[in-house]
């Protein structure tokens, strides 16, 4: 998500008490941030946030860090949060730089809608390339659990591949999320975008020791 860069962006995200702005001082003491043992779900490119948001809110329980790698797409999903929710944190910063900012503490990570990246000399890019793969080995506290969206099937293709390939052994893969068994699902934006235009959405769980 490539939005016209706004001038005020960095400022407003660098102000919020949601966003940390030096997370490599934070790695491997996420719960300090918080002040609990509670899990710690991350999501990789949020976008505008909605989808963080929500579950946040519905699951006080568990601990949520988004991460997104433009300023002004961050900016959106800050200025969203219009009550305390102390169990979310957001992260501006590119998914490469995984490994250098969690260490052995994050218990799922959420791709959803992930850019997808066609051109086969750009596949390194996706998030579900081995490359990225390898770097997620080192922030999960134990069991590794992906969970994906994708509203292309290509990528979802990929993914499937790449993930097995790997190790992960996929469960409850579903074509169609809408008309699924899945209980619960908060949207997200693209996932609205693309129901209110009938596109199926595909979903994964991926699970590895
Ligand atoms: C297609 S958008 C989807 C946004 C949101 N997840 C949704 O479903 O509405 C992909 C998002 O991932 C972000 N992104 C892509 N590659 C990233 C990376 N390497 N690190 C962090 N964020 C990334 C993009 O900036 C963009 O906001």
């Amino acid at each position: 998500m490539r939005l016209r860069n706004n001038k005020d962006a960095k400022g407003i995200i660098t102000a919020s008490e949601y966003v940390i702005n030096n997370p490599k001082d934070y790695k491997g003491k996420w719960n300090t941030v918080f002040n609990n043992n509670n899990k710690l779900y991350i999501e990789i490119g949020c976008g505008k946030g909605d989808f963080i948001i929500a579950n946040a809110i519905n699951h006080p329980e568990n601990n949520y860090i988004a991460i997104e790698k433009y300023d002004t797409v961050l900016m959106y999903a800050v200025k969203k949060i219009d009550k305390n929710i102390p169990n979310l944190r957001f992260i501006r910063m590119d998914a490469l730089e995984i490994n250098e900012v969690f260490d052995k503490e994050v218990d799922l990570i959420y791709l959803n809608f992930s850019d997808p990246w066609p051109k086969e000399r750009h596949a390194k890019r996706r998030l579900t390339h081995e490359r990225f793969l390898k770097l997620y080995d080192d922030i999960f506290k134990s069991n590794k659990t992906i969970f994906m969206k994708t509203d292309n099937i290509h990528l979802f293709e990929f993914s499937i591949e790449s993930l097995s390939d790997y190790g992960y052994k996929l469960k409850n893969i579903s074509l169609d999320l809408i008309n699924s068994d899945i209980k619960e699902n908060f949207m997200t934006e693209y996932e609205k975008k693309f129901s209110e235009m009938g596109t199926r959405i595909n979903r994964l769980e991926a699970y590895k020791d």
